[in-house]
């Protein structure tokens, strides 16, 4: 089952990212806007606090719109994107996980009816019914969140299920744990958040610092479970994945970790305005927890490359068991609908699940001032470059289909008329030299070019293929060499 192709210039990376952080957004703060709801609302009868229960049938309305609507519209959402962007895995997430889904929409189900009831329920049921809807409307949230974090975390970690196929060593893998309990936290977490939102709206006063402080200990009290629990989790990730981990994902790791400060830091702020809390402080709020969630996510799921289910597909849909096949009839062979145009149809199949050429992780750039002969090169040797990407499993001649289809695309004139003589240099080894040999990283050759003299360079970048498996043939312009051998020298005088 693969797909005609559907081209989407922005990428789809940045389609799937968009709705997908939109998403979990909402349906964490779904789950811990359930709790926050019937444990508050449990408090508020207890001591018959009638502002307070004002206030919980506002958030609710908040709640029940933010909830089903936006949430909804942007589950089907996902559902829509990933089946354009991997058809193959999501039949595979489909095929292995049938009563997974069957179980969680069941939840669904159940949670959008007891919100629907809770919502209407508020002046017109007793108050112990509505209180019991309440809770079937968190349990089954909550319980949906148990399913669908067996499946996600699933993608990441499929542990022995490789081995196995069966569906509970799937979903117990190594990272559901502390997926389930890091997902709680962020839960409770956003539930605090948006509840500052609908009481940054309340007048001034005594009970709005009530309700403000009450929210802030929810937010925190999330953030430290999350943090915590964080730590068990990605240790459990990099101990399971023996992929190198690049520096996108690190520096989302990393952006998360200061949006918790930042997160952490507003949330006292609240505390402490708490009688006349603005919007403004909120909206900072929120923002920071939708790019703190986000980095965090996209870190889960840039870490996951070069697979789209580590070690079962690849992000171009490429099954691991079938590379054989690949190798021996080539990717063509394997594409049910095909255009005619085979350099396209190609270049679709095997780079443009994760690449555009000019939107999103674009490949002109990487190409611009190059040549068919090297793009080719690079192509079969995708597995050598700084990116954890997909090996190249088609033929030769179809690598050289791929480099034709991308030449036709990209700045065809030589680099020195592309660029200045003085950054000549420089630029020839970023295009042609540093996507495997980044300097800094454990493939930086710059020591060897120590001591070297101009001949001895421009001898080596003859015999580059011989030198080792899988590196380019030189093929840039004399101007090209002459600088490069250059840049060479210098980055050597700089590595002793
Ligand atoms: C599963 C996703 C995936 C697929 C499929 C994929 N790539 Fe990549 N590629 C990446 C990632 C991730 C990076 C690293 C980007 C970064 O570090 O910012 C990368 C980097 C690159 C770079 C280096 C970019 C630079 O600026 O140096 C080139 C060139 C490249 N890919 C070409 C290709 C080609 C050609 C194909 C198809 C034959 C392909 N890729 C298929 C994910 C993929
Ligand atoms: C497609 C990836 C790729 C590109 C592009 C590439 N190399 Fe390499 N290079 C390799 C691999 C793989 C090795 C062998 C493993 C290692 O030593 O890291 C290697 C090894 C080397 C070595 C060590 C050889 C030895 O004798 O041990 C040098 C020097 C080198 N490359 C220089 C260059 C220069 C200069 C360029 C740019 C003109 C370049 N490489 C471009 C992949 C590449």
């Amino acid at each position: 089952m693969i797909y005609p192709f559907w081209d989407v210039t922005t990428g789809y990376g940045i389609l799937m990212a968009t709705i997908a952080i939109i998403h979990v957004f909402i349906s964490h703060f779904a789950i811990g806007g359930g709790l926050y709801l019937v444990v508050t609302e449990q408090m508020a009868r207890r001591h018959n606090d009638e502002p307070l229960l004002a206030f919980l049938q506002k958030l609710t309305k908040f709640f029940v719109l933010v909830t089903i609507v936006a949430g909804v519209l942007t589950g089907v959402g996902i559902w829509f994107i990933i089946g354009l962007l991997n058809p193959l895995a999501t039949e595979a997430l489909i095929h292995n996980y049938v009563w997974g889904w069957a179980t969680e929409w069941t939840f669904f189900i159940g949670e959008i009816a007891a919100a629907l009831i809770y919502y209407y329920g508020w002046n017109k049921m007793a108050a112990q019914a509505h209180l019991i809807i309440g809770w079937i409307y968190f349990i089954f949230a909550w319980l949906s969140l148990v399913i669908i974090n067996g499946i996600l975390t699933f993608m990441l970690t499929p542990g022995k299920w490789l081995t196995t196929g069966n569906f509970w060593d799937g979903f117990f893998n190594p990272t559901y744990w502390p997926g389930v309990i890091m997902r709680t936290g962020v839960c409770i977490m956003l539930a605090g958040l948006y509840a500052l939102l609908v009481a940054s709206r309340q007048a001034t006063g005594d009970f709005k610092a009530r309700i403000v402080r009450y929210s802030v200990t929810w937010g925190l009290f999330g953030l430290a479970l999350t943090t915590v629990t964080q730590r068990w989790y990605l240790s459990t990730i990099l101990t399971t994945l023996t992929t190198k981990v690049l520096p996108g994902p690190i520096l989302a790791l990393r952006s998360a970790a200061w949006l918790a400060i930042v997160i952490g830091g507003l949330l006292i702020l609240a505390w402490v305005l708490a009688r006349r809390l603005s919007i403004i402080i909120v909206g900072l709020l929120m923002v920071s927890g939708l790019v703190w969630f986000g980095s965090f996510e996209s870190f889960r799921e840039s870490v996951r490359k070069p697979y789209v289910i580590t070690g079962y597909i690849y992000g171009n849909g490429v099954e691991v068991a079938k590379t054989e096949k690949y190798k021996k009839e080539g990717y063509l062979a394997q594409i049910t609908y095909r255009t005619g145009d085979d350099g396209a149809d190609l270049f679709r199949h095997a780079c443009r699940s994760c690449h555009t050429l000019e939107g999103y992780r674009p490949l002109k750039p990487a190409f611009n001032g190059t040549d068919s002969k090297f793009i080719a090169s690079i192509i079969r040797g995708a597995h050598l470059l700084n990116a954890n990407m997909p090996p190249f499993f088609g033929t030769p001649a179809e690598a050289d289909q791929i480099a034709a289809y991308i030449y036709q695309r990209i700045d065809q004139r030589p680099l020195d008329q592309i660029y200045p003589a003085a950054d000549l240099g420089r630029q020839t080894f970023a295009l042609r030299c540093a996507k495997c040999h980044k300097p800094g990283t454990a493939s930086d050759k710059s020591k060897s070019f120590a001591g070297q003299s101009t001949s001895d360079l421009s001898t080596m970048l003859d015999n580059l293929p011989e030198l080792a498996e899988g590196m380019p043939a030189y093929t840039g312009t004399a101007a090209e060499r002459n600088a490069l051998v250059q840049y060479l020298q210098l980055l050597g005088k700089a590595a002793k």
